[in-house]
């Protein structure tokens, strides 16, 4: 069982598209178990994104994720992190498949749209900086079975 880190990113809250970013997590699976609506602090932004301090967009990048409020979300599920990548598409929305978020509504890889954590270890570290486990919700969802074999 793995769990995700999923971010509707500044431009996705601003264009109006949260629900229908949420909704294809939903549609596809993927339990929700956790939620929360938050402007990112510049230290949160430097945590989250510490992996990419020495790259040349980093600036750019932390100024974008604070630009505005962002939706974070803990979905849960076997392969939760492939299967929500998969569905976010490729980084540079040019290149991401039609269906997927950012194939759907994106152009510019600095306005993608949406994260989501790449590696089980970046997900466990990427939930703890979000969440914190009292905010994480244990229930059982009747549909599982018509889903999950
Ligand atoms: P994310 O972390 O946001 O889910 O995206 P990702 O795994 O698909 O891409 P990653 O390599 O982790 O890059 C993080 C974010 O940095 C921005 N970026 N800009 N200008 C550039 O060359 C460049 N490269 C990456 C993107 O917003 C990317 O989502
Ligand atoms: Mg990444």
């Amino acid at each position: 069982m793995e769990r995700t880190l999923i971010l509707v990113k500044p431009d996705g809250v601003q264009r109006g598209l949260a629900g229908e970013i949420i909704a294809r997590f939903e549609r596809r699976g993927l339990k929700l178990v956790g939620m929360k609506f938050i402007q990112m602090s510049q230290e949160l932004a430097e945590q989250h994104y510490g992996v990419h301090k020495e790259r040349p967009f980093y600036k750019d990048l932390v100024a974008y994720i604070t630009s505005g409020p962002v939706v974070a979300m803990v979905w849960e599920g076997k392969e939760a992190i492939a299967a929500a990548r998969s569905t976010m598409g490729a980084t540079k929305p040019v290149e991401a498949a039609p269906g997927t978020i950012r194939g759907d509504f994106g152009m510019e890889i600095g306005r993608n749209l949406v994260h989501g954590s790449d590696s089980p270890e970046n997900a466990v570290k990427e939930v703890k900086l979000f969440f914190d486990s009292s905010e994480l919700v244990d229930w059982t969802r009747n549909t599982d079975p018509w889903i999950r074999e």
